[in-house]
C-alpha cells in the first residue's frame, strides 16, 4: 500500500492503524530523510555519500523510531537534502526492500511519503493521497510539537509547514503530487477514526472482490 501526503496531514497516523489492522510492514519514509537530515545538522563536515550510504545500509527500522527526528529543524533540514537525486537513490533500495519483501510475518507493507505513488510503489495494490488543510495540518503539529514540550508558536508553524511543502511540490526529483490512480482522502474534519474508517471501507471492498 502507498500513500503520499503533504507534512502533517495524518497520513502517518493513518498508515499505523493500517498496519496493525492488516498486519503489513511500515515505514514512515519521511522518517529516512530526517534521519539524514539530522545527520547534516549535527555533523556538517563529515556529510557525504558514502557516510548517508554506510548509514542506510545498516539502516534498521526500529532506529527511526526515534523521538530526536521530531523536531522542525531536522523537517526543515530532510527537505533540504531531499531535494539531492543522489541521495533519494541512496534511500531508493532500503524503500523497495520493506516494500517489496517484508518479513514473513507480514500479509505486506504500506509506506507513506512524497514520492511512494509515483516512484517507489507505482504498482502498490491501494494508493491513497491524503491532505488536509494548511490551517488544520498546522494545528495538528503545534499540538505534536506541545505534546512533545516544544513551544512553537502557531504561525511559526504554519508558516513552516507552507515552505516545506512548496519546496516539496517544486522539486525536480520526487515532486509530492496526487498520481491519477491515486484516491484523495481530505481529513480536515475527519477525525482519526473517521479517516480510517472509510480506508478500510475502500480496502475491504477490493479485498473481498
Ligand atoms: O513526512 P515528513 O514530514 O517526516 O518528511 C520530512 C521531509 O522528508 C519532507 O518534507 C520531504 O522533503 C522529505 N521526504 C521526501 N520523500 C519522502 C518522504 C519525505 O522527500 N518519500
Amino acid at each position: 500500500m502507498a500513500i503520499d501526503s503533504p507534512a502533517a496531514a495524518g497520513a502517518g497516523t493513518q498508515a499505523k492503524l493500517i498496519a496493525e489492522h492488516y498486519n503489513l510492514l511500515q515505514l514512515d519514509t519521511g522518517r529516512i530523510y530526517r534521519l539524514i537530515g539530522k545527520l547534516k545538522l549535527e555533523n556538517p563536515k563529515k556529510f557525504s555519500y558514502s557516510l548517508i550510504k554506510k548509514k542506510i545500509n545498516n539502516l534498521k527500522i526500529k532506529n527511526l523510531q526515534n523521538k530526536n527526528l521530531l523536531s522542525d529543524k531536522v523537517a526543515i533540514s530532510a527537505s533540504i537534502i531531499a531535494k539531492d537525486k543522489k541521495i533519494r537513490d541512496i534511500v531508493y533500495q532500503f524503500q523497495q526492500k520493506c516494500a517489496y519483501t517484508p518479513p514473513m510475518k507480514y500479509a505486506g507493507s504500506v509506506l507513506d511519503g512524497r514520492d511512494i505513488t509515483s516512484v517507489i510503489c507505482r504498482d502498490a495494490m491501494f494508493k491513497f493521497f491524503i491532505t488536509a488543510s494548511l490551517k488544520e495540518r498546522a494545528k495538528r503539529r503545534f499540538k505534536e510539537f506541545k505534546r512533545l514540550n516544544k513551544k512553537i508558536p502557531l504561525n511559526i508553524v504554519l508558516k513552516s509547514l507552507k515552505k516545506r511543502d512548496k519546496s516539496d511540490r517544486e522539486r525536480k526529483h520526487g515532486p509530492l503530487k496526487k498520481t491519477k490512480d491515486s484516491i484523495l482522502i481530505n481529513t480536515t474534519k475527519l477525525s482519526k477514526k473517521a479517516c480510517f474508517r472509510k480506508i478500510k471501507a475502500i480496502m475491504d471492498r477490493k479485498l473481498n472482490n
